[in-house]
């Protein structure tokens, strides 16, 4: 696990930036924490370092459930499970399918469906009660994709890493 301070939106759009650095083809990254953590605002900086174009613009996707971006150098699907009830539905997503096809995923409340949405890196926004602009941002690992590629990604993320 890696223990993270992020003191205002642009510095998760950084640390976001980071972690999309060294993402591959059939990267899951779950996206945890309440209304307003910062699950979509990583998103955006996730999308701008693979290089998604401002015109193929992230949003959040509580409506349409996957967006799909297609500009940067791996196709991004983007999802929000927020409004879904049942594992089936997200199932029906069809997201680690598009993943097999070379994509990377990224889903916001993706905690609750990890079992149909399998192995991946998580990534946890909580807020602070006493800054508003803080949250502690915490990557964790489910599975064996990132084993060689964990400490590259400890360096990454070295400048925000809470010790
Ligand atoms: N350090 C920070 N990191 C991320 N967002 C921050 C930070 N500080 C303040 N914010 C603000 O918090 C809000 C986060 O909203 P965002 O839509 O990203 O949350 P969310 O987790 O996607 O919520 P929802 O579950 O409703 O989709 C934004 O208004 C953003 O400007
Ligand atoms: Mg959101």
């Amino acid at each position: 696990m890696i223990d993270l301070r992020s003191s205002s939106v642009e510095e998760t759009h950084t640390i976001a930036a980071a972690i999309a650095g060294l993402v591959r083809p059939r990267d899951m990254v779950l996206l945890v924490g309440e209304m307003g953590a910062g699950k979509t605002a990583f998103a955006t900086g996730f999308a701008k370092a693979l290089g998604v174009h401002g015109d193929d613009h992230v949003s959040s996707p509580t409506f349409t459930l996957v967006h799909s971006h297609t500009s940067g150098r791996i196709p991004l699907h983007h999802a929000d499970l927020y409004r879904l009830t049942s594992l089936a539905e997200v199932a029906d997503l069809g997201i680690r399918e598009l993943l097999d096809m070379g994509a990377v995923g990224l889903v916001e409340w993706g905690d609750v469906a990890s079992e149909v949405l399998g192995d991946g890196l998580s990534v946890t926004l909580e807020a602070d009660d006493e800054d508003e602009d803080v949250r502690l941002i915490t990557v964790a690992v489910d599975g064996h994709a990132w084993d060689t590629r964990w400490e590259m990604l400890k360096n990454a993320l070295r400048s925000w890493t809470l010790r």
